[in-house]
């Protein structure tokens, strides 16, 4: 039995640079997991099933849409693997919610089916795999803050420490992922901005950060759901240094100096999921 965590992700500023003939759009994006995390059990069967039972949230489902099924699913195609599997998937990161929960999920249950199963697919085959089960699949992979162009697959791992405590917030709406990108409408290709600068100047002096660090989705969805483009004014009345929406939404982060400033200002959102978090470790 495997016991893995599989992390949330937030996107320190998010650039739609330009729409693509295969119908993705090139993104310029920071990806920083953070220690909020689902917790992910896993077992090999005596016959070759893959199911999946998943706790916290009944909105999904074990069939081949849940990621995680998805992802052991590829696994095996491409190596020619024919064992079983039982997955157990502990929810804490809400679903489609610009968190990236079920990415980091699916990517989880790659490394860990490969361990499982005694079977080494290399590091560039697993990558691969990972973006064919989604864009922002492959980062899970991988360092835990990361540059990523193109459409998300493509990272360069970043060698920072980020300090702040985080407060993520997240009404309960759904913001589907492919509405945002056609919303967003960069038909004629917007420049990339320099993140990883503009990071490290914002890490001495966070009021840097806004205004800098966007998120091009923010417009489109904030004009459909109102109530989203609120909770970032309310984050900065309640302190942030910075907030931003995180990927297509509708999760606001807000980042703050201290853990208890974070718990604080998470008193001004009743109603609201909200958990306070840091910044995943670097690992040595
Ligand atoms: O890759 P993923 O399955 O997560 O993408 C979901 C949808 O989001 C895609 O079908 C596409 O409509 C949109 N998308 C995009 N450009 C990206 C990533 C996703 O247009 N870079």
């Amino acid at each position: 039995m495997l016991e893995l965590r599989a992390p949330a992700k937030i996107n320190l500023g998010l650039e739609v640079i330009r729409r693509r003939p295969d119908g993705y759009h090139d993104i310029n994006t920071i990806f920083a997991a953070v220690d909020l995390h689902d917790t992910i059990f896993l077992k090999s069967r005596p016959d070759n099933a893959i199911d999946c039972r998943v706790e916290g949230n009944d909105s999904l489902t074990s069939d081949r849409n849940n990621l995680c099924v998805r992802a052991a699913e590829a696994l095996r195609n491409a190596t020619g693997c024919r064992r079983g599997l039982d997955i157990a998937l502990h929810k804490r990161i809400p679903m489609g919610a610009g968190l990236g929960g079920g990415s980091s999920d699916a990517a989880a249950v790659l490394k860990g089916a490969a361990t499982l199963w005694g079977i080494d697919p290399g590091d560039r085959v697993l990558h691969e795999l990972a973006a064919g089960i989604g864009s922002d699949v492959p980062f899970f992979l991988g360092a835990p803050l990361a540059i990523a162009v193109s459409r998300g697959e493509e990272l360069r791992a970043l060698d920072m420490n980020l300090p702040h405590a985080i407060l993520l917030i997240n009404p309960g709406i759904h913001v589907a992922t492919p509405w945002a990108y056609g919303a967003v409408n960069r038909g004629s290709g917007r420049s990339a901005s320099d993140l990883t600068t503009i990071l490290q100047r914002g890490l001495v002096s966070p009021d840097l950060l806004a205004g800098q660090l966007v998120n091009d989705f923010e417009p489109a969805v904030f004009a459909e759901y109102p109530l989203l483009r609120m909770l970032k004014e309310r984050l900065y009345e309640a302190g942030a240094l910075f907030a931003l929406m995180s990927g297509s939404g509708s999760t606001m982060f807000g980042l703050f100096q201290r853990m208890e400033d974070a718990l604080h200002a998470a008193t001004n959102f009743p109603g609201c999921w909200h958990a306070v978090t840091r910044f995943a470790a670097r690992r040595e």
